[in-house]
C-alpha cells in the first residue's frame, strides 16, 4: 500500500520529497501494485463487481495478437473509466511541437549541424508549451520514425493532463528536476536519469526544481527494448533490475481540468471535471519506467581497435528490418581507454543511419570544444563526420597509457530515417554557423612514406 502525503503548496501535487516515492525493479516485468489493500482482483481481470466500486479497464500497448514475448498490456482498476475523461475535443495549436512528416522547404542548406544549448527566456513554459522540436524523421501516421525535441520547462501543469497517442517519449533531462504524475504512478526525474512514458499514458508534469531543460526522443514506432547482448552474455550494458517502475498512486480529485491529446501530429483538448490520474491498482507489463544512466556498464575494446558505437546501446526500438533500428539510444559515458596502437576517438564516418547527439555533461572525446552540455549535433544520413583537428592531432600523438575518460556523458538518438530540421532548429535555436570549420584545419598528411604505427 502506498500513500503519499499531499503537498499543500500544490493542490495537484505530492510532497516534494522524492525519497517517499516507491518503485519496482525490472524492465518489461509483469508488475502488480495497489494503492489500497484488496483493490487488485486476484486470479481474474474482470470481476462482476470490482472492489471499492472501481472500473476495470485494459490499456493495450501492442495488438491483442502480438507474439506473447512482445505482447504488452496493463489492467487498470480506476475510479472512472477513461471514456469518462473524454468529452468533445477542440483542436488546439502547440506551434513548436512538430511531427513527421514535416519537411520545410529551403529551411537551411544541407550540412552537419551543431547547436549551443537553447537558452531559457522569461516566458513561463509548461511541458506542453515548452516542447521545441528540433528534427523529425519518418511518418507519425504510419508509426515509423521519430522526432527529437528540447524541452524548456519553468511551470507545472495545473489541472492539466496530457497523453500522446502518437508515440512513447524517451526523456533525457539535462537541467532541473521534474515530477511525472502518471496514471500508473509517480516518477521523479533529474539529470543522469532517463524515463520512458508509453503511448497512451495520461500524465501531468510538475517542476520540482527549475528551470528544467532536457532532450526528448519521441518514438512513433515499436517500443524501446533492451538490445540483445549476443556473445556478451547475460550481464553488463543496461541490466533489467536497474529499471524502476512506480507503484500505484491515485488522485481522487474533482476540479475543472483539461486533457490534451497528441493524435497524428495534431493536438486536441477536452474539458473534464476531475483528475484522470485515478488508477487505484494495476497489473501488467505496459508501464512507465525510469533508469539511472550511472548504472550503465559499458563494454569496450581491451586490446586494440574499436567496436562500433552500437556497443554502447542502452535501448533500441526495432523497425521491421532485423538489426536496423527505428531508433537506438546510445550512451557515451565515463570509461577507460586502454587500446594499444589505436586511434582512440571515434573514427571518421559516413552512415546510412542519422545521428543526433546531445551532451548531458562534460566533454566529448571527438570534440573537445564547441559541443557543450545542453548542446546538440546532427550528422545526418551519409553526411561525413568525425574528430575535429584538435582531437585528431591529440589522439594521433598521445602517449597510449591507460587513460580514463572522466566526467563525460553524451548520448545519441540514431535512426534509420533521415532527420529533417524544423524552422525552430534552423532559425531560432542557437545553431553554430561555423561548425563545419572544426574540420577545416585537418591537414594533408600523405607524404609518400609507407610506414604507419602498425607496420613499423
Ligand atoms: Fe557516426
Amino acid at each position: 500500500m502506498d500513500q503519499i502525503s499531499p503537498d499543500t503548496a500544490d493542490p495537484n501535487g505530492l510532497s516534494a520529497d522524492h525519497n517517499q516515492l516507491k518503485y519496482m525493479p525490472g524492465f518489461g516485468n509483469d508488475f502488480e501494485t495497489e494503492a489500497l489493500p484488496g483493490a487488485l482482483p486476484q486470479g481474474m481481470n474482470s470481476p462482476q463487481k470490482c472492489a471499492y466500486g472501481l472500473y476495470g479497464e485494459q490499456l493495450s500497448g501492442t495488438a491483442f495478437t502480438a507474439p506473447s514475448h512482445q505482447n504488452e498490456r496493463t489492467w487498470c482498476y480506476r475510479i472512472r473509466p477513461s471514456v469518462k475523461h473524454s468529452g468533445r475535443y477542440r483542436k488546439i495549436d502547440l506551434p513548436y511541437w512538430k511531427s513527421a512528416p514535416h519537411v520545410v522547404d529551403d529551411v537551411i542548406s544541407l550540412g552537419q549541424y551543431r547547436w549551443d544549448p537553447v537558452p531559457h527566456t522569461e516566458e513561463k513554459l509548461t511541458w506542453l508549451t515548452g516542447m521545441r522540436t528540433m528534427t523529425t524523421a519518418g511518418d507519425v501516421n504510419t508509426q515509423v520514425g521519430m522526432a527529437s525535441h528540447i524541452y524548456l520547462v519553468t511551470q507545472s501543469m495545473r489541472d492539466a493532463y496530457f497523453y500522446s497517442a502518437d508515440s512513447e517519449l524517451l526523456i533525457v533531462p539535462q537541467e532541473g528536476r521534474l515530477r511525472f504524475c502518471t496514471e500508473l504512478g509517480v516518477i521523479d526525474l533529474e539529470p543522469k536519469e532517463i524515463a520512458i512514458l508509453p503511448r497512451g499514458l495520461v500524465y501531468r508534469v510538475k517542476v520540482i526544481e527549475g528551470p528544467a531543460r532536457g532532450f526528448v526522443c519521441e518514438n512513433y514506432g515499436q517500443k524501446f527494448e533492451l538490445p540483445g547482448r549476443g556473445p556478451i552474455g547475460a550481464n553488463c550494458m543496461a541490466n533489467r533490475r536497474d529499471f524502476k517502475t512506480p507503484v500505484a498512486h491515485f488522485e481522487d480529485r474533482e476540479a475543472a481540468s483539461t486533457l490534451t491529446i497528441k493524435w497524428c501530429g495534431q493536438f486536441h483538448e477536452t474539458k473534464i471535471g476531475h483528475s484522470p490520474l485515478d488508477v487505484v491498482a494495476w497489473h501488467g507489463n505496459y508501464a512507465p519506467v525510469k533508469y539511472d544512466l550511472r548504472n550503465y556498464c559499458p563494454i569496450g575494446a581491451i586490446l586494440f581497435d574499436h567496436p562500433d558505437p552500437s556497443i554502447f546501446t542502452v535501448l533500441t526500438a526495432p523497425s521491421g528490418v532485423p538489426g536496423t533500428a527505428n531508433i537506438d539510444f546510445v550512451l557515451f559515458r565515463e570509461r577507460w581507454m586502454v587500446m594499444e596502437d589505436t586511434f582512440r576517438p571515434p573514427w571518421y564516418h559516413k552512415n546510412i543511419m542519422s545521428e543526433l547527439m546531445g551532451n548531458i555533461y562534460g566533454q566529448y572525446d571527438a570534440k573537445p570544444q564547441g559541443f557543450v552540455p545542453g548542446g546538440m549535433s546532427l550528422h545526418n544520413m551519409m553526411l561525413p563526420h568525425g574528430p575535429d583537428n584538435e582531437a585528431f592531432e591529440g589522439a594521433s600523438n598521445a602517449d597510449l597509457k591507460p587513460n580514463k575518460l572522466d566526467k563525460t556523458m553524451s548520448f545519441m538518438f540514431e535512426t534509420r530515417f533521415p532527420q529533417h530540421l524544423t524552422e525552430f532548429a534552423a532559425k531560432e535555436a542557437p545553431l553554430q554557423g561555423d561548425y563545419i570549420d572544426c574540420w577545416d584545419t585537418l591537414e594533408k598528411k600523405f607524404d609518400g612514406t609507407p610506414e604507419g604505427t602498425w607496420n613499423k
